[in-house]
């Protein structure tokens, strides 16, 4: 078929661009309809933060818990009734089948709270909000924009730089997404992680993240899914897992990525923009690199 250009490769919902091939106003307007539940386990986090990776201890956290308790197919993606564990990719009738799934339900999003179902934070679904570091997002978000053709290309990462700080991004701005999700970290039914905590000790992040989701595993249990977290693992499993995709989602897994790639300007103009907009905030403080 024909090339999309780079501006037919995102559209435009409520102020945010989102990737054509992927979302549509039609999905946004069947989206409204979707009935969150508060024992449903939601994931959030601006593309490139370790969507996959946090998605992946939720799920094994659900599917053990859920095992012990019996059920051998509750809790995991594949098995919830095929169902793309991403809340706004889909077709229009995916919200009417995901009524019919078992609880608990394991979601991720990429999208702003005034973006979401009401339903999200009336019906006090718990939401893990992971957040990474602005610099390595956009390190992540380059190279996988550039290997995948639904996404725009850059010819330079000064091209992409430029895309990301003033939000042409799919699923909109970075700096947006942390100051709107910034008016509910102080919620009760939002826990906050970063990927470098993660990183750095990844068996107390998948502990705090249980707790919060109330899935009581020994620690045996606990363990094995630090095991299997692991990037390395993940790697090794992703041809399974994610077909030849996960040889563009398994890229380097590290912090400070970025230092490989920014040039002197581009990190001081990152650094500015971080200190207007959420040098202040409670999301903002967490964010270190
Ligand atoms: P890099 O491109 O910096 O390597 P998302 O899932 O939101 O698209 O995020 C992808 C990023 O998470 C990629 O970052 C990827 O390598 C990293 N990642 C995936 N699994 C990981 C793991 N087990 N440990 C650490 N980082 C991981």
């Amino acid at each position: 078929g024909e090339k999309m250009t780079r501006e037919e490769k995102l559209f435009t919902y409520k102020g945010i661009a989102y990737p054509t091939t992927v979302c549509s106003p039609e999905i946004f307007k069947a989206l409204e309809s979707f009935k969150a539940r508060s024992d449903d386990v939601i994931l959030a986090g601006y593309p490139k933060s370790g969507t996959n990776w946090v998605g992946h201890i939720l799920t094994d956290l659900v599917t053990t818990t859920a095992k012990n308790d019996g059920d051998e197919t509750n809790g995991s993606n594949d098995e919830q009734q095929g169902e793309f564990p991403y809340l706004e990719i889909g077709d229009v009738d995916k919200y009417q089948r995901m009524e019919k799934m078992p609880s608990r339900r394991v979601i991720f999003t990429h999208l702003i709270p005034p973006n979401l179902p009401v339903s999200v934070f009336k019906n006090k679904a718990k939401v893990l909000l992971l957040i990474r570091n602005p610099k390595d997002v956009a390190t992540s978000f380059y190279h996988f924009s550039n290997s995948l053709s639904p996404l725009p290309s850059y010819e330079t990462f000064d091209e992409f730089f430029t895309a990301f700080m003033t939000g042409q991004m799919p699923w909109g701005s970075y700096f947006d997404y942390i100051f709107e999700w910034n008016k509910h970290a102080a919620d009760e039914n939002v826990m906050t992680i970063t990927y470098e905590e993660l990183k750095e000790n990844r068996a107390s992040g998948v502990k705090r993240i249980a707790e919060f989701f109330d899935l009581p595993l020994t620690e045996e249990e606990i363990q094995g899914v630090v095991k299997r977290s692991s990037f390395q693992a993940m790697k090794d499993n992703s041809q399974e897992s994610h077909g030849a995709f996960g040889q563009t989602l398994f890229r380097k897994g590290d912090v400070s990525d970025w230092k490989n790639l920014f040039n002197e300007d581009q990190n001081q103009e990152m650094d500015k923009t971080f200190e207007e907009r959420l040098a202040g905030s409670q999301l903002g403080a967490k964010l270190k690199y």
